[in-house]
Formats: C-alpha cells, structure tokens, sequence
C-alpha cells in the first residue's frame, strides 16, 4: 500500500457502546495519516473488525467475516488494488496469534489498548510483509495520543470513554481479562475532549465505562475525582446540553453520584444499572458482592432523589447452579422495580472465566425457556413505560433524519427514540414534543407549536 496517497477505511463495530468510541478513535488516529471512512468493505484499503468477545459465537462470526474478506481481498487484487485486514478489539486479545494462524489473511491483530498504534502497525506490516500481533497491555496511555488527534464530532451525540478496564471480575465476564485492570482518565483530559466535541456541535455527552462509576480519575486539584464530582464539572461545559453515563455497578453507586440525579438538570433521568439475577445464591456464585436488597434499596434511594428516573439493566439467565426457584425470584425483582427498558442474555461460558468450569452448566432448553420468559416480561415493561409518555411533552434532542421525508428522530431525557415531523435544520435543537403513540421501541409525537416555528 502506498503510505502516502490518499485511502480508504472502512470500521466494522461489533458490540458495546465502548467499542464504538473505539472505532471512531482509530478513525481519528487514521484520518490524519490520510485514510478517509467508507461505509463498504468492497471499496476500501483497510478494513477493520472491530470485535466484541462478550458472549457466544462472538470468535467464530469474525471468522466467517474473514472468510467473506478473504475472497474481497483476492477479487480486490485481480484488479490491481490491495486491502489490509485488521482485527480489533477483544477478539482480537483474546485470541491474538491464534487469528493469524487460523485466518492468515489477517495482516494486522491489535487489541484495545494498543490501536492508536495502528498508524504504525500498518507501516511495518507494509514494510515487513509480516502479519503483525500486537496484544500487550502498554504502560503508555492510549489516551494521551487522542489528546494529539482531535475527536471528530460526528453527530449531535458523542460518546467519550472515561474509564477502562475492570477490577470487578464477575465469574462469568471476560471483560477484566479483555480489557485489563480498571484504569481511569484524568478529569482534565475528559474535559478537555468533552469541550472539544461541545465545539464541534456536540449536545449530548454519553460517558463510557465498563464500570462507569468506579470512575476515580485524577482532578486538577490533586484530589482524585469521583464519577459525581465529573458530572458537575462537564455539565459546566457550554453547549454540552446532556450527560448519561454508562455502564455502572450497583457497589459503586455512591451518594455523590446519586444527588448529582437530584440536583442537576443536564444529567438525564436514565440510569443502566445491571443487577444480572434476582437470587442472592446466584450474585453470590456471580461474584457480584451485593445481594437483591442492596440493589432494592438503592435503587428506592435513586428513586427518592429523582422520582421520574428510567431504569434499565442487564440480566443473565442460565448462570451455571441456577434453579426454577432462583429464576423467580429474577422474574419477582424485575416487577418489584420495573424497567424502562434492560437487556437479557443467555449464560454463555466464556474460555478462561471460572464459571465455564462450573460442571452445574444449565441445559441449553432451559436457557432459552427462561430467557423467553424474562423477554416477554421486560418488554411488557417497556412498553408500560413508553405508553405511561404518551400525552405528555418531552424535551427531544433531535439527531438525525427519521425513516420517512420530512421526519427527525431524537431521544427523550429517559433515552426513548421519538419521531417527529421536521425539517432537518433543527438537527441538534432540543425541542419539546406532545407525545401521541408509544410503540415498544419508539414514541411518536408533534412538535410543540413555538418549535415549529424555529424551523
Ligand atoms: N454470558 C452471558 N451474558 C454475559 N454478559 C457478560 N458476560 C456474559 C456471559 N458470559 C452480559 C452481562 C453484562 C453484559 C454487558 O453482558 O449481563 O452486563
Ligand atoms: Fe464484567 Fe461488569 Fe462484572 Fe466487570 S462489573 S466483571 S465488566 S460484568
């Protein structure tokens, strides 16, 4: 590949939130080297698997993905053009040497935190003619090359990572072995990238960690900053409307955090927080350290500073030991606290996680049996609670183009996707809308009359 002439990326994202910030930050790292984003793998240079090892098959879809690229990259080279392939992400760390040697069209494997190294990679890949694995956990901060590289704003919405990694070590999560030790940004940094994105239009700030609220970053006062302290300093931010934050554990929810729900308007009544089973026999497998009533009784306190909050979170089924009678009781928690909305999952052993050992694996039938269950109940909720909006007006922020002409979407304050008739100028203003149908997914609504006018 001629390093100098102009190229072509294309970044395929799989999985969590994180990863998709990741994506953008290697384009970022790449475009000044003169790569430009595509949204095809048949037109590009380079092409990136930007891979998520969470759950089941995550390993095997990026390989048959390879296989797909495999014959691109022949049929690219027919016609005199080359094509790089790089895999990132967890898979990629993971499974490191292991995908070059099953995929040896593979010339670049660089895990999550080393790919603003890529530049660099791809250099000695073109150089070498070698495929090049780079895994290690750098003592170098990745971060502090974004500082060089300006975040491009893309959108109305932006996320920012400001913690990584996990000390947590769930027995079913391979995130602490993915993602490595939790590490913190410095409050200065993530201001200084939040202010960047604020002038470059952005209105909304999702912060991102895999365990958010562990947050402990230093502040530039020498102290070390708790997630709450964070929130009130970026919600300082001019032009930065809003601030969610995710994803947040119920141990680290601490009191500051909490009264920032209370007291301050540019922090949005939504909180993920996972609790992952309704059985304290099955957190206490888990490894998760809290029991149900801890988790109850927080979320009564959230509750009790912000009324109003749409909750959401992450449940497991199926974890190895768990019974009919602890499933109720995760079926019992979920209509004691009610969700806005929550992701539901089957167990899936994760190689290298202690629960995969576990020989009390629960049969596959079951799972799914639950699972359906758990769904059917989550979704009634969700959509209990998106009709309990309709006939009222909430505040949009409007992100983009809707399905139909003439037609925007945009988030409420409680995260729900609303559609709206208007006209693609007011991208980016935060409108109020009279709600008049709620679907399981989405709300429909009208622009309040003094909006429609601003259009
Ligand atoms: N099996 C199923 N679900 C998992 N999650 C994490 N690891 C596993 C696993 N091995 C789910 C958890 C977590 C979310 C991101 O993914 O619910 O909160
Ligand atoms: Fe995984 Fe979250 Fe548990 Fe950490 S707290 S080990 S990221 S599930």
């Amino acid at each position: 590949m001629n390093l100098r002439a102009p190229k072509r990326v294309f970044i395929k994202t799989y999985g969590c939130q994180m990863n998709v910030y990741d994506s953008e930050r290697m384009g970022d790292v790449l475009a000044p080297e003169g790569f430009e984003a595509v949204d095809e793998a048949g037109k590009a240079d380079l092409v990136i698997l930007n891979t998520c090892h969470i759950r089941e098959k995550a390993a095997e879809k990026v390989y048959s993905e390879l296989g797909r690229l495999r014959i691109l990259k022949q049929e690219r080279a027919a016609n005199g053009h080359d094509m790089l392939i790089a895999v990132a992400g967890c898979v990629a760390q993971a499974e490191g040497e292991e995908i070059v040697n099953r995929a040896p069209v593979v010339d670049v494997v660089v895990g999550p935190q080393t790919y603003h190294r890529l530049p660099e990679l791809i250099s000695r890949r073109t150089g070498t003619g070698a495929s090049i694995v780079e895994t290690e956990f750098p003592t170098e901060d990745k971060f502090s090359r974004f500082v060089e590289t300006k975040p491009i704003a893309r959108s109305v919405t932006a996320f920012v990572t400001v913690q990584e990694g996990c000390d947590k070590f769930c027995a079913f999560c391979v995130v602490p072995y993915t993602r490595g030790a939790e590490y913190s940004r410095s409050a200065a940094a993530v201001t200084a990238e939040a202010e960047r994105l604020a002038d470059g239009g952005v209105r909304e700030i999702t912060l991102l960690g895999q365990n958010v609220n562990a947050y402990h970053g230093d502040g530039p006062d020498g102290e070390s900053w708790s997630l709450g302290r964070l929130l009130t300093q970026l919600s300082k931010i001019e032009g930065i409307e809003r601030i969610r934050y995710t994803t947040s554990h119920p141990r680290d929810m601490d009191e500051e955090l909490i009264e920032v729900h209370g007291s301050n308007p540019k922090v949005m009544p939504y909180l993920h927080l996972p609790i992952q089973a309704g059985s304290d026999r099955v957190l206490k497998a888990m490894n998760r350290r809290h029991s149900v009533m801890d988790y109850v009784r927080l979320i009564d306190r959230i509750r009790s500073v912000r009324p109003d909050i749409a909750l959401s979170g992450d449940f497991i089924v199926g974890f190895p030991g768990e019974t009919d009678e602890d499933f109720e009781e995760t079926m019992a928690l979920v209509r004691r606290v009610g969700y806005a909305q929550a992701y539901s999952f089957k167990y899936s052993p994760r190689p290298g996680t202690p629960a995969a050992q576990s020989a009390e694996q629960v049969a596959e039938e079951t799972k799914s049996e639950r699972l359906e269950r758990l769904q059917t109940l989550l979704r009634k909720q969700q959509l209990a609670f998106n009709q309990s909006c309709v006939g009222r007006a909430l505040e949009v922020l409007l992100e983009k183009p809707g399905r139909h002409a003439g037609q925007l979407v945009g988030r409420s304050p409680y995260l729900q996707a609303v559609h709206v008739d208007a006209g693609g100028a007011q991208i980016g203003q935060i409108v109020r809308v009279h709600v008049e149908e709620a679907g399981v997914n989405s709300l429909t609504g009208q622009l309040d009359v003094s909006a429609r006018q601003q259009g």
